[in-house]
């Protein structure tokens, strides 16, 4: 399997092997495409890639919500206004057989009582934790409402997960949009926030954008649960990851990091060579223990604000692969060490402990509160930017 996975790294590097087919990584990507005036379904004239929109519930605020299917060549993704989240993405297998290969629920109702698994979501304003909930911007102090052993995470307990944005089609996928009041959750500043979906050949791209009324700060992520498996069936721990950072952020006992930009080497978060996510999960190590499992943030190699490999998966069982690039600094890698059997998933399946992985491409965690640290500040007249890019593929 080693020598395989080894060629096909190589062959990727070259941008040509089958399952890569099809990611298009050039600058000129961060430009939106132009949105479509024409109704639904769209199917885009480059591609043969249609986006459908169906009502799917209201929520407990009494919005409406929907949901989007965008279809392209072997490559069928849903996302829903609810937390502007990815509800299924459906990919071949070796053999061509397609199944879901993220963790998620059958309804709205599921994703509104599930307060804590953010399946699918995008975060916000804050992914990951601010330390205490407290952060200082030119000299004035702000509080979020804590929701995680003393710290605010993902945006506090009414972030943008829990709430339903505007969508609407555009060619070849979907643009959620958000507009969240000053003093939201304790942020200061009218933030809007376009978050564009769109799936090209073999990849679901995201881009993000946002602008402010007020200085704040704004980490935005996915927080997708992948199990290459499909349907959520089994544990990832046998899924082979790897991950391009040389350095992490490690934490304290409450999970926010100490500040320290601490070297992998010959530590279990050295990824850079493809490992098996379980071969070291279980090791005496401090960092591992606090979260339950593999809950880091990587520093990546690559250069942020331009499109960088984040981390690469193969699953050996299915053949499935996942390779994900981004234009941010950091990625969170979290071995779902969280799920418990209580969460009662899509395909009848209950997810227990590493049900699942997620790779949240992202700006470091409680970054408001360490100067060192890649900056979260936006100002107004200043357009925050990021690109996520994952791509689906198989290995023979
Ligand atoms: C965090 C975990 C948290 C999980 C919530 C991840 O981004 O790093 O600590 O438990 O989200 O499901």
């Amino acid at each position: 399997m080693r020598n395989r996975w080894t060629t096909a790294l190589l062959v990727m590097g070259l941008g040509s092997v089958a399952w890569a087919a099809g990611i298009k990584i050039s600058p000129s990507q961060t430009t939106p495409a132009k949105a479509a005036s024409t109704t639904r379904p769209v199917v885009s004239a480059r591609q043969t890639v249609s986006v459908q929109e169906q009502a799917w519930g209201t929520a407990d605020d009494g919005k409406p919500v929907k949901i989007f299917i965008i279809s392209g060549h072997q490559l069928t993704v849903r996302i829903t206004t609810f937390g502007a989240r990815i509800v299924s993405v459906e990919t071949p297998d070796r053999k061509g057989k397609m199944a879901d290969v993220v963790l998620g629920y059958d309804n709205l109702e599921q994703y509104e009582r599930s307060t804590n698994t953010y399946f699918g979501a995008i975060v916000g304003r804050y992914g990951n934790r601010i330390a205490k909930g407290t952060f200082s911007i030119d000299g004035r102090t702000y509080h979020i409402p804590l929701n995680n052993n003393g710290n605010a995470l993902h945006g506090g307990p009414e972030g943008f997960s829990t709430k339903v944005w505007t969508g609407r089609a555009i060619p070849d996928g979907v643009e959620m949009t958000l507009v969240s009041p000053d003093g939201d959750m304790g942020f200061p500043g009218m933030l809007t926030v376009h978050v564009r979906y769109s799936v090209e050949g073999h990849s679901l791209r995201i881009f993000y954008s946002a602008t402010t009324t007020k200085p704040t700060v704004v980490n935005l992520t996915n927080h997708s649960y992948f199990n290459l498996n499909g349907d959520g069936r089994g544990n990832i721990l046998n899924e082979v990851l790897m991950i391009p950072a040389d350095r992490y952020t490690p934490v304290d006992a409450t999970q926010i990091p100490t500040g320290e930009l601490a070297t992998v080497k010959g530590t279990p978060f050295d990824f850079r060579k493809p490992t098996a996510i379980g071969a070291r999960i279980g090791e005496n190590n401090a960092q591992l223990k606090v979260g339950g499992g593999y809950d880091q943030n990587f520093v990546l190699n690559g250069e942020p604000g331009s499109l960088h490999l984040a981390a690469k998966v193969y699953d050996p069982q299915s053949g499935r692969t996942l390779m994900v690039m981004t234009t941010q600094p950091g990625v969170q890698f979290y071995s779902g060490n969280f799920l418990d059997g209580t969460q009662h998933g899509k395909y009848g399946v209950t997810y227990e402990k590493y049900s699942g992985f997620c790779l949240e491409t992202q700006h470091f965690p409680d970054s408001p509160n360490e100067p060192k640290f890649p900056s979260t500040l936006l100002r107004p007249g200043e357009k925050m930017r990021s690109e996520t890019v994952f791509v689906f593929g198989v290995m023979r």
